[in-house]
């Protein structure tokens, strides 16, 4: 089945082009009918409008609380009744208001092995711990910040001397990879939440911890 998906974003967006890739490649059951940004600058935007995208644009700065553009946005994205919902560099906590609306629809991209380094800043503060290792992880979005089940992690060895933009660019490599992974299985009806987890075709085994091997 072909899944209809908005991907919200703020900037960038390689992880939206990365779906778009994934799309025109035949390799993702999936049709991206809009994408939302919160900044009007966002480079996603250009390349949404390249692929013959649909965008728009709501600037959380234009109303006067959190409340106020959660529940603009859920009814912006509403206009679309889209399957799923793909957080791909949106840079705003999303609040009830929008996040129970389409429970278990919402998936988000984050730059870190969660529940390790929630948040911002997640390289720079992996490599003040002296972290071996660091990735992404593509999860469930629920109301707790970085919090919910996970669907995929991708990890990548942490090198003498990396620095946070260099170790940002191989965990960038690896959400290119996991996010259409991600997608893709939540198209063909695979995922189920259960709890805190994800499973993968019914199984038992949480898939929290499932891991893609790391290209070298
Ligand atoms: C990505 O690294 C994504 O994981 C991160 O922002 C970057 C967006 O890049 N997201 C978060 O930190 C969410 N809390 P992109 O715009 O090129 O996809």
């Amino acid at each position: 089945m072909t899944i209809s998906v908005v991907v919200l974003i703020s900037g960038r967006g390689s992880n939206l082009q990365s779906i778009i890739d994934a799309v025109l490649r035949d390799a993702l059951p999936a049709r991206i009918i809009a994408v939302v940004s919160n900044q009007a600058d966002a480079l996603g935007l250009e390349r949404a409008r390249r692929a013959g995208i649909a965008t728009r644009v709501l600037n959380h700065k234009d109303f006067p609380d959190r409340g106020a553009y959660d529940r603009a946005l859920r009814d912006l994205v509403d206009e679309y009744a889209p399957d799923l919902i793909v957080l791909a560099g949106f840079m705003r906590v999303l609040g009830p208001d929008f996040v129970d609306h389409f429970d278990g629809h919402i998936m988000n991209i984050h730059p870190s092995l969660l529940p390790k380094y929630r948040g911002l800043n997640t390289h720079a503060r992996a490599l003040a711990d002296g972290a071996t290792e660091h990735g992404a992880s593509v999860h469930f979005v629920t109301r707790d910040l970085d919090a919910g089940p996970v669907v995929i992690q991708a990890t990548v060895p942490v090198q003498d001397h990396d620095t946070p933009d260099a170790l940002a660019h191989r965990v960038l490599q690896q959400e290119h990879r996991i996010l259409p992974q991600a997608i893709t299985w939540f198209a063909e009806n695979r995922l189920t939440i259960s709890g805190n987890r994800v499973l993968l075709d019914g199984e038992n085994s949480p898939l929290q911890g499932l891991r893609l091997p790391t290209e070298h």
